[in-house]
């Protein structure tokens, strides 16, 4: 039987939801080591090559159109930096456990990864632009955002996928498909998993209130209201995962707010006009993102 309370126990009783790997555990332990030095990090992913091959070409696509190429981890940590490695390496290793390689059914999950990698990227360049300085791991929030829809699928595989097209037939978002079907959202069923991960704080927030995040603490709601925009921000550009049907990035998103009250140096800006001014660079991370995944 599916009801909220059942998925929960499936959750936590690890019925088809695999551990964390190693290595993601190892890279969280280093990440909080204050004298973390790359000597340490390199070594943790040179030993899963699918893994340090997908942070080369993440790395390779963040910097695309330079002339230079970056082939090896170390170069990897030249360019991007250590908390970038961190955050990729964590993600990338995340985010395997939830592979939909060998998923085989009438979900477009390509399009499910190139919005993940999208809502990723575009969260860092908000990061950047709106100088988020309180925000060290923009990327991973971005990537992990919908691991919720990953698990219910892996817990009711049947059920979410048809729920999936009848939503995309219909227009209706997913979410509020999840919330009329099974009575729990992919929020939720996100905050579940990662609670029972112990990944970070700030990932659990974006995973569990990306499209609430006035709900969520306050000392952590920043996190989530730069994922909500990051989020809606792609869906505006075609890349998107059950989002329904909309046109603009509305003035009245609570991420807003959340930003204009808790950043002084933002309190009187133009959201509308600002994301208009940078469509050339989101535009730039669409065309990369189907390139990687294509
Ligand atoms: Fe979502
Ligand atoms: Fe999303």
């Amino acid at each position: 039987m599916t009801n909220p309370e059942n998925l929960k126990k499936r959750i936590s009783s690890l019925d088809r939801i695999p551990t964390l790997p190693v290595i993601a555990n190892q890279i969280m332990q280093i990440a909080q080591d204050e004298n973390k030095s790359l000597r340490q990090l390199v070594p943790i992913i040179e030993k899963d090559p699918p893994l340090a091959i997908k942070v080369l070409k993440m790395a390779n696509a963040a910097y695309y159109g330079l002339r230079r190429q970056v082939d090896s981890l170390r170069d990897a940590v030249m360019i991007l930096g250590m908390d970038s490695l961190y955050q990729m390496a964590l993600s990338f290793s995340v985010m395997k456990v939830l592979e939909t390689g060998k998923m085989t059914n009438a979900i477009a999950w390509d399009k499910f990864w190139e919005h993940s990698a999208a809502v990723g990227h575009i969260a860092e360049l908000l990061k950047k632009k709106l100088q988020l300085r309180a925000i060290p791991n923009a990327f991973s929030l971005g990537l992990l955002h919908d691991i919720g829809k990953l698990v219910f699928y892996k817990l009711e595989p049947e059920a979410y996928s048809q729920l999936i097209i009848s939503c995309a037939e219909e227009d209706m978002p997913l979410y509020n498909g999840e919330i009329e079907k099974f009575g729990v959202s992919h929020e939720q069923i996100g905050i579940w998993v990662a609670e029972k991960w112990q990944l970070p704080t700030a990932l659990i927030t974006s995973v569990g209130y990306h499209h609430r995040p006035h709900e969520a603490t306050k000392e952590m709601q920043l996190n989530a209201a730069l994922v909500q925009i990051a989020n809606l921000v792609a869906n505006l550009n075609e890349i998107s995962f059950g989002a329904g049907f909309f046109q603009t990035v509305p003035r009245e998103l609570s991420g807003w707010k959340i930003i204009q009250e808790t950043q002084a140096h933002l309190a009187e800006m133009d959201f509308e006009l600002f994301v208009m001014s940078i469509q050339d660079e989101i535009n730039h991370i669409s065309e990369i993102v189907k390139l990687i995944q294509g």
